[in-house]
């Protein structure tokens, strides 16, 4: 087979990948300059819809309604505006091996991809409960939920098990919105996770207790402190129960599992620097390796409002580090320099009819304000964290675009702060007059 050549390659058809072509687009790039390409079979999506309303039994999301750039307000990127643009899609094509010496991709039906600069765009992939040999986590009807194949196999599930048992293992971002889109599909939901409350990675117990009643109050149960240590199943291979370290079984005809990502990095290992299990970048996400970009889940770039490395699993990262490491290549193509990226992060998230928006850090002291009694009509609450005197995160649920940006705006301003009861009692009219 004859080698494909071309100018830029992104490996990975995702999020970044979209805004990565939006933007070359938008600078200017020669027909045939560039190849997105991408194990999924289909064109860059906006991954956040998979575990929200493209599992809605009613009107759910289909493609090609959430391909990229609709998710931040952009046009939408069809098939046939890579076309238009010369960009070729090549799908349905997994890399193997790279060597980035020699400047090479090589897939796995043998394939090999010559390129002059390449972006590193691989995300992430599902940690399996397999991986750390939890007995029977091999049966059927145990998912995981990355990509759009994995969102169509739950879908059929779901049909399958109309009015089934499930189990939601797991009590982060996955655990949360597909227990409540499970409910919303009318099944029975337990949550498992170990921590004392969910979301341990950002909430605070105040503000996990708003959403565990919530969640209680739609019928969900959650079951706390323990974890799945084994998983029978029936005659047909079929998933039946769940076994807990605390010696309860819970029944199952379907269980999701979402315990956590890992960066695909596997392809790039010995070849590039790599810090807090990302590849390393610099402000531009210019890895060790020249003419080597990684962006997206896979980059630990410098914060530079935090002065630190990080690496961060979000969608509003993935896009603004594409179209930064996009600018950077430009620019230096053409001798001149783009500003450092400096970024203030920002996650979210949706389930039922609640929404809330964090952005920051979330270091030091906690307040939180407002009304977050579960049984509220329509409860909006937040919390401030402050550290060295200074907010540093703001986090609100129900928020309206207005006080979204207000609270962003602290975070990224971090206004002094005297006395945190104050602060608790100003609530989110302190954001607002910032
Ligand atoms: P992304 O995962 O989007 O893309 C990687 C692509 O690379 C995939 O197409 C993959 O198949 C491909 N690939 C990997 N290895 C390859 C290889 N060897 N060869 C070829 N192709 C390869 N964030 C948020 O802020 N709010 C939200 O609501 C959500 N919701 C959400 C829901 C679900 C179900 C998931 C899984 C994730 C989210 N996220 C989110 C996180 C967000 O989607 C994520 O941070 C971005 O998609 C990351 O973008 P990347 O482009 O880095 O990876
Ligand atoms: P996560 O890191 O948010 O949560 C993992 C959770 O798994 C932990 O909170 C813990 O409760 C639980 N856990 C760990 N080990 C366990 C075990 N042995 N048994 C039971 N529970 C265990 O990861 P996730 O929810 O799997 O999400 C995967 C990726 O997708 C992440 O990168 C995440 O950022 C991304 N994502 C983001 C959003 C969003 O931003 N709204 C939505 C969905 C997915």
């Amino acid at each position: 087979m004859a080698a494909k050549s071309f100018k830029y390659v992104i490996v990975g058809g995702g999020v970044s990948a979209g805004y990565a072509a939006r933007e070359f687009a938008k600078q200017g790039v020669k027909p045939g300059e560039l190849a997105i390409i991408s194990k999924e079979a289909v064109a860059p999506y906006e991954r956040p819809a998979l575990s929200k309303a493209y599992l809605f039994p009613e009107s759910p999301a289909r493609l090609p309604g959430f391909h990229v750039c609709v998710g931040s307000g952009g046009e939408r990127l069809l098939p046939e505006w890579y076309k238009e643009k010369g960009i070729e899609l090549i799908l349905s094509t997994e890399i193997v091996k790279a060597d980035l010496a020699a400047k090479t991709l090589i897939s796995a039906a043998g394939e090999t991809f010559n390129y002059q600069i390449l972006i590193i765009a691989t995300g992430s992939s599902v940690i399996r409960l397999t991986d750390f040999g939890v007995q029977g986590a091999d049966a059927k009807n145990i998912y995981y939920l990355r990509e759009i194949d994995d969102a169509d196999k739950l879908i059929e599930a779901i049909k399958a098990k109309k009015n089934g048992k499930v189990v939601i293992v797991g009590g982060g971002y996955i655990g949360l919105e597909l227990s409540a889109v499970m409910k919303i599909n009318n099944l029975d939901v337990s949550m498992v996770y170990p921590e004392p409350w969910c979301m341990p990675r950002l909430f605070t117990a105040g503000i996990a207790a708003f959403y565990e009643g919530f969640y209680k109050n739609k019928g969900i149960e959650i079951i706390k402190g323990t974890v799945a240590v084994g998983f029978t199943a029936d005659s047909n291979g079929e998933v039946k129960e769940v076994k807990l370290k605390d010696g309860r079984v819970l029944k199952a005809d379907i269980v999701v599992v979402g315990v956590g990502g890992r960066p695909l990095t596997t392809l790039f290992k010995g070849q590039v620097e790599e810090e807090k299990g990302g590849i390393k970048t610099d402000a531009f996400f210019k890895t060790s390796i020249p003419n080597v970009y990684a962006v997206g889940d896979v980059a630990t770039f410098p914060l530079k409002l935090y002065k630190e490395l990080r690496r961060v699993e979000h969608v509003d990262h993935s896009r603004k580090s594409a179209e930064q490491a996009v600018k950077a290549i430009k620019a230096s193509e053409e001798g001149k320099t783009t500003e450092e990226y400096d970024y203030l992060p920002f996650f979210y998230s949706r389930s039922f009819d609640l929404s809330w928006q964090f952005y920051g850090d979330n270091v030091g002291d906690t307040v939180i304000f407002g009304d977050n009694n579960p049984e509220s009509p329509k409860p909006k609450f937040g919390s401030y964290w402050i550290k060295d005197g200074k907010v540093f995160g703001a986090f609100l649920e129900g928020g309206t675009p207005e006080e979204n940006k207000a609270i962003a705006k602290v975070a990224r301003v971090q206004p002094p702060v005297q006395n945190l009861d104050v602060l608790s009692k100003e609530g989110l009219s302190f954001a607002c007059k910032i």
